[in-house]
């Protein structure tokens, strides 16, 4: 009677898509439990990539449930595009796909509002996606938010009505912003009947009579933890709680109820958006990691800062998710380096500490690098562990010791069955 539970440690982007899609086989269902549409989970099979936003990342599998669940917030607009590209490659989700009826809503204005606010910061934005997130879950803990289940409630229209027009009058604190208010409310609109048509349910009896059942149930995180809204580099962060702990709370489960909680890095780290990035490295060393590793946003196509694994940033996230295995994502992006380096500490003037200071933003860091040699092989061949390099094996071995959790799984290509599983630990 447990859930595991699958989630980013890093700034998010690590490759959860692809990894809930290989795991979801063992499992009875797949829940989101947070965010919204401005996640972007790649899987990539059979030569195709797909990208998901809202719906979770097991929808590709036959027979398996799909929850998304109340600590998500939706906007129709994207999880009725999301659908049609379902629609297109014949993925019969009409069966499989689950909303839970308190998962907040995304009106047009919360995206208007977003914009707005951004744009108004001028060089201190977040960085955000613009999909309304931070307005959603404004409105949902200021206790004006719309939910999934309220769209057939009677008073539905002048609800959405009294809202937008709040939103407006807010809205004319900013500077003005190019924004089809009236066409994006059309779109709105004609998407909500598609959500209606959708299985709506009371996601925390619905999870727990599964669990009863003896159902297996694996929950799946968007963004990452360095992005909660508690714990994250604050406030470059998103709204959610998007840590184990938002597991509870986005699906209504309690704690004594998580089973695995799989934590996912990549063997280096990106962000995309502003915010402190200790490990970044803003030389040619970077430019390869982007280039080798492809790192451009999945949802705004941004390209992805990147820099060096940052083990205090990852223990800190280790230790607020109670992680019980590591998967290292990307791995084979290191192949061309003959050095490759991880943050072991932050020197902070004369001191050295693995500790997150109060502030990342406003605290003065230089990383300490520990150095290892490459490998400088192609991995593409390897299907079991012991057959990667012996640099390879060396690095995994170190994150090991230092992060004090086993890494159960080395992805080594963006394709589903390029894979490594531990077979001793899963
Ligand atoms: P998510 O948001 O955590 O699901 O991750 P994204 O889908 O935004 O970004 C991960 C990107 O890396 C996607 O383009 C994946 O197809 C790709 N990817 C995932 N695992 C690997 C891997 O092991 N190696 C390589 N080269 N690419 C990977
Ligand atoms: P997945 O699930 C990476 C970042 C944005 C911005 C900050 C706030 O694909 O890993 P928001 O739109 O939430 O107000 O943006 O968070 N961000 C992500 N970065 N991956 C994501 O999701 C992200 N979702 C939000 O770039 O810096
Ligand atoms: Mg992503």
């Amino acid at each position: 009677m447990q859930i595991d539970v699958l989630l980013g440690l890093q700034w998010g982007d690590e490759g959860k898509g692809k990894i809930v899609d290989y795991l979801a086989p063992q499992y009875d269902m797949v829940a989101r439990f947070q965010g919204g549409p401005n996640a972007g989970h790649t899987l990539k099979f059979g030569g195709k990539k797909y990208v998901l936003h809202t719906i979770p990342s097991g929808i590709f599998r036959e027979d398996l449930q799909n929850l998304i669940g109340n600590g998500v917030v939706l906007d129709p607009i994207t999880l009725s595009r999301e659908l049609d590209a379902l629609d297109a490659v014949r993925v019969n989700y009409r069966e499989r796909l689950f909303v839970a009826k308190k998962a907040h809503l995304i009106l047009p204005t919360h995206r208007f509002l977003d914009l707005a606010s951004e744009n108004a910061k001028g060089k201190e934005k977040i960085g955000s996606t613009l999909r309304g997130i931070g307005p959603t879950y404004m409105d949902k803990t200021g206790r004006n938010g719309l939910r999934v289940g309220d769209l057939d409630q009677p008073g539905f229209q002048k609800k959405y009505e009294a809202l937008k027009e709040k939103h407006l009058s807010l809205g004319s604190i900013y500077p003005e912003v190019d924004f089809d208010l009236e066409k994006e409310e059309e779109k709105w609109f004609a998407c909500l009947d598609r959500l209606r048509g959708l299985q709506l349910v009371d996601g925390e009896y619905f999870l727990h009579r599964a669990l009863l059942q003896g159902k297996r149930i694996l929950a799946e995180g968007a963004q990452g933890s360095m992005l909660d809204i508690d714990f994250g580099t604050y406030p470059y962060v998103t709204s959610s709680n998007t840590i184990t702990a938002g597991v509870c709370t986005g699906l209504g489960v309690s704690p004594d109820k998580i089973g695995e909680v799989i934590g996912i890095t990549k063997a280096y780290c990106t962000r995309v958006g502003s915010g402190p990035f200790p490990t970044e490295l803003l030389d040619e060393t970077g430019e390869l990691l982007r280039r080798e590793g492809a790192e451009f946003g999945a949802t705004t196509g941004r390209p992805r800062r990147c820099g060096w694994i940052d083990l205090p940033q990852l223990k800190y996230a280790i230790m607020i998710n109670g992680v019980t295995q590591l998967a290292v994502t990307k791995l084979d992006v290191l192949n061309i380096f003959s050095e490759i380096k991880a943050g072991v500490a932050y020197r902070i003037g004369k001191s050295e500490t693995s500790d997150l200071p109060f502030d990342l933003c406003s605290t003065d860091l230089d990383p300490v690098f520990r150095s290892f040699e490459g490998w400088q092989q192609d991995t593409s061949a390897c299907r079991r562990f012991n057959q990667l390099p012996e640099q390879a094996r060396e690095f995994l071995a170190f994150l090991e010791k230092e992060l004090g959790v086993p890494v159960s799984m080395v992805s080594i290509g963006p394709e589903r069955d390029q894979l490594l599983v531990r077979s001793d630990l899963v």
